[in-house]
């Protein structure tokens, strides 16, 4: 039987999670038609991610039937063999020593974005807070000029929740360049100017610049392929973390938590946000595309079949998280929720977005716990509007005069 269930399709958070829990009654992979499959089980999502022969990530997040040239592929979108190659030079500025390197900047942002705000008053927090946050994080990491953040963050957020993730294309045009032309040229005009400085021997060591003097098979990479990845780099981490962000502070305050969570360990806080990661992950879902026949939990998938993991679904798998459903930071496993992904794929920027939140975190306490933080009376939480994420569309909150 084949059920009712579109994972492109946007829709509000206690629909999804409810039906997510349906879904995993079903099975282990169920059919939700228009050739798909939805994995809900634990293990099973773990196997599929880990099948690089029989999966593909070429399809990356678009809906079914649409297809990216191959230049056009952002790092989450290749394949072996570019892949690996790709992935490495990437990793040298997101492993966590590097990510050790931008703590005392993104520290220094989280309290200059708090201490501007207008209090005591009300203050949205997504585009006060947790959304230039990782912005600025990811701007100053790749090396743009900081006086560029606020419009690569709207740009970026435009992007984010047009119709291009799933389907390539806007009305305006094609591909980046037709849907976003102003960023496009923003971007390519980056990475030129960073090619001469390299050809005259002005620029320093940064991630682009080795991505641009990188040899990726014999070859270094095209323009176009530049564009894609630097894209994916200042794509990929901001709305994500900005959702990440977003539902932390969400969750302390509608648990009325924000003097437990000030007092706990570095350790205590660290685990709520990995709960937050596990029950309201930002992206809910990673999608696969079949290359070669091969069965899931008994289920024959074929080729040019699409199988998408469903990581908020799984990671309320019952076989592994005791009361699944409960958000509970003191659980022991909390942590290991699929919400970065597994295997070759794994998130790249996922110490980033952890140090991010873990400072966005520190410093919103700081800041909220004099000011007797709260939400409005009747506060409704409204999802973003983008088909794989989960967080606040806005985030109004109430601070007192008193400290
Ligand atoms: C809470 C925040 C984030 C979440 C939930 C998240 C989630 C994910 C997921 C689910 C994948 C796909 C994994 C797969 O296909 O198996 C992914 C891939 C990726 N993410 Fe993140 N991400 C976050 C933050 C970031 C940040 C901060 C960056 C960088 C600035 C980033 C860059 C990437 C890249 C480059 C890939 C492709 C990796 C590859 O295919 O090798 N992400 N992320």
């Amino acid at each position: 039987m084949v059920s009712t269930y579109d994972p492109f399709q946007v829709e509000q958070p206690d629909r999804t999670f409810a039906r997510l829990h349906e879904l995993r009654a079903e099975g282990p992979i169920v059919p939700i038609g228009d050739g798909m499959y939805y994995v809900t089980s634990y293990e099973e999502a773990r196997r599929v991610l880990r099948d690089a022969e029989h999966f593909s990530n070429a399809e990356g997040f678009r809906a079914p039937g649409v297809s990216v040239p191959v230049e056009d592929r952002m790092l989450g979108e290749q394949d072996a063999p570019q892949h690996p190659g790709v992935r490495r030079i990437v990793m040298s500025a997101f492993n966590p020593a590097a990510i050790r390197l931008e703590e005392e900047f993104v520290r220094d942002r989280a309290r200059a974005l708090l201490s501007a705000l207008d209090t005591p008053g009300t203050v949205d927090m997504v585009p006060a807070f947790t959304t230039p946050l990782p912005n600025d994080a990811t701007v100053h990491l790749l090396g743009f000029p900081m006086d560029d953040a606020p419009r690569i963050a709207a740009w970026s957020k435009e992007v984010m929740e047009s119709e291009w993730p799933a389907m390539n294309r806007t009305e305006r045009g094609e591909g980046m360049e037709g849907a976003f032309p102003e960023y496009t040229r923003y971007v390519d005009a980056f990475v030129l100017d960073l090619r001469q400085a390299i050809a005259a021997g002005t620029a320093g060591d940064s991630l682009i610049a080795r991505l641009i003097t990188a040899d990726v098979g014999g070859e270094p990479l095209s323009q176009r392929q530049m564009r894609a990845l630097v894209f994916n780099l200042l794509l990929g981490g901001l709305t994500t973390t900005a959702q990440l962000l977003g539902n932390v502070i969400y969750q302390l305050l509608v648990s009325d938590s924000v003097a437990p969570v000030a007092a706990a360990s570095d350790a205590g806080r660290a685990a709520f946000i990995e709960e937050c990661l596990r029950v309201y992950p930002p992206v809910m879902l990673i999608p696969r595309g079949c290359v070669a026949e091969t069965t899931v939990a008994g289920t024959t998938v074929k080729a040019g079949e699409r199988v998408i993991v469903g990581s908020a679904c799984v990671n309320r798998d019952e076989a592994l998280f005791d009361a699944s459903e409960e958000f509970d930071p003191a659980r022991p496993n909390g942590d290991r929720h699929l919400t970065f992904g597994f295997g070759p794929h794994i998130c790249a920027g996922a110490a980033m977005a952890r140090s991010v939140a873990l400072i966005g975190l520190d410093e919103f306490l700081r800041f909220a716990l004099p000011r007797n933080a709260r939400l409005p009376d009747g506060f409704t939480y409204e999802n973003v509007p983008t088909f794989f994420e989960y967080g606040p569309k806005s985030m109004p909150v109430i601070f007192d005069g008193s400290r």
